[in-house]
């Protein structure tokens, strides 16, 4: 299965694509991860890491969807180029996606930008458009992760109520920052599972998105 990570520019994607990868890699799914940036900063961050242990692969194109075969019983996980300067990829993406997640800090800003965008399409347009592509003719299921949590802010859960009241589904697990987060759990990438992103990964199978084996 495909899972795309969308969003604007520079709201957490590839952060969250990288310990999320590292997450299902060590709760025991075969895991390929994709690097769909003409930034290419997935692919840094692995060479800097001496490489992560599973496949981290190129494509940033808009022919994503028939370039790639997804794993036929894995997770390929998709950091897609921001929507804002490079629909093209997220359209591509989203053509074959089985799981569409949007990464977004709680933040009226980001808020914004999510919704109702002034100078780019909006994440929730290229995913509805996305149906008449498809080869079911049906957008893929949509789901904003919250992350750079601060604990004690309330605009968390204002936000967090906008984004439900406006017909989002957004995942109940928290990414904290991680500031915050290295504190608690001496969270690292090597332990991904052991943090938030293995209690997104319990959330995301309790709710039928991913399935093992
Ligand atoms: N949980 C977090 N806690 C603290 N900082 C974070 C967290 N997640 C991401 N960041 C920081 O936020 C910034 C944006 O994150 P990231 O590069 O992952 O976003 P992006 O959506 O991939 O950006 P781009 O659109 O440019 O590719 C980075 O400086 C990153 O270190
Ligand atoms: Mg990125």
């Amino acid at each position: 299965m495909i899972i795309a990570n969308i969003s604007p520019r520079s709201m957490g994607k590839t952060t969250d694509t990288g310990m999320m990868a590292h997450a299902l890699h060590e709760v025991g799914y075969p895991v390929r991860a994709w690097d769909a940036d003409e930034s290419e900063h997935l692919t840094q961050w692995s060479l800097a890491a001496g490489n992560f242990p599973f496949p981290v692969e190129r494509n940033a194109t808009a022919t994503f969807s028939t370039d790639v075969t997804p794993l036929a019983d894995g997770v390929d996980v998709v950091d897609v180029g921001h929507t804002e300067n490079h629909p093209h990829i997220a359209d591509s993406v989203l053509k074959i996606a089985d799981l569409a997640i949007v990464h977004m800090e709680p933040s009226m800003a980001d808020y914004q930008r999510v919704t109702q965008p002034r100078t780019s399409t909006s994440v929730a347009d290229m995913v509805a458009r996305s149906a008449y592509v498809r080869a079911d003719r049906k957008a893929p299921p949509v789901w904003v992760l919250l992350n750079r949590v601060r604990t004690g802010v309330r605009s968390a859960g204002e936000i967090r109520n906008m984004l439900r009241d406006a017909g989002w589904n957004v995942f109940t697990v928290p990414i904290p920052a991680l500031d915050d987060l290295k504190q608690a759990t001496a969270f690292s990438v090597e332990h991904a599972a052991r943090g938030p992103f293995g209690e997104l990964i319990t959330e995301m199978e309790t709710k039928g998105l991913i399935k093992r084996g």
